[in-house]
C-alpha cells in the first residue's frame, strides 16, 4: 500500500486542501489526514467537529482516513509506515517555512515532503482569512464546501449572539 499523509490545522477545511487531498487521493492508495492538535491555538472548530468534517468531504473519494495527532507529525508518520508528507504550496511566501519544516523532519526521520503547487483558484485562501471574512460578513460560499461553509456560518452567529 502506498501511503502519504496531506497534515494541517483545518479549522476548518476549505476548498484549497480538498484540491490538494483530492489530488493525493488519486497518486496514492491511501491518504491519512492528520488533524494536528496545537493547544496554543484557539480553534473555531473542535478537533472533533474538524474531523467530522473533513470526513464528509472526503468520503466520496474512498481513500482518506482521518485523524487527529498530539505530537510530531514524523511520529504520526512512522506509527502508521508513511513515507510520504504531501504539502500545498500557495506561493513563494509558503516556501521558506515548508523548506524548513520539511528538511527538519526529514532529518529526524527520513521521511520525504512533497510539495503539489496549489491550484490558482486557490492561491489566496486560508482557513483563517476565511474565518475573518465570514465573521465580517463577508461571503465565503465559493471558498468552502457547503457543508463547511453552513457550519460556519452557524459557528459565527453563536459566538456573536
Ligand atoms: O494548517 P497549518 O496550521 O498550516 O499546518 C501546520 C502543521 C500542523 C502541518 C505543522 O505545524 C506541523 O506539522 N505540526 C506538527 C508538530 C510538528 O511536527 N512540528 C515540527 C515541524 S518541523
Amino acid at each position: 500500500m502506498r501511503r502519504a499523509v496531506c497534515p494541517g490545522s483545518f479549522d476548518p477545511i476549505t476548498n484549497g486542501h480538498l484540491d490538494i487531498i483530492e489530488r493525493a487521493s488519486r497518486l496514492y492508495d491511501v491518504v491519512h489526514v492528520a488533524v494536528l492538535i496545537n493547544k496554543n491555538k484557539q480553534g473555531m472548530f473542535t478537533i472533533e467537529e474538524r474531523i467530522g468534517l473533513i470526513e464528509e468531504t472526503t468520503a466520496k473519494l474512498g481513500n482518506v482516513q482521518v485523524e487527529s495527532h498530539n505530537g510530531l507529525l514524523v511520529d504520526f508518520c512512522r506509527e502508521r509506515g508513511i513515507p510520504a508528507i504531501i504539502k500545498g504550496l500557495r506561493a513563494v511566501s509558503d516556501f521558506d517555512y515548508e523548506l524548513q519544516m520539511a528538511q527538519m523532519n526529514h532529518g529526524l526521520t527520513g521521511v520525504e515532503t512533497l510539495f503539489v503547487p496549489t491550484s490558482p483558484t486557490y492561491s489566496f485562501l486560508s482557513s483563517t482569512l476565511v474565518k475573518e471574512v465570514a465573521s465580517l460578513g463577508g461571503d465565503v460560499s465559493h471558498l468552502l464546501p457547503a457543508t463547511v461553509h453552513r457550519r460556519l456560518v452557524d459557528r459565527i452567529a453563536e459566538r456573536s449572539g
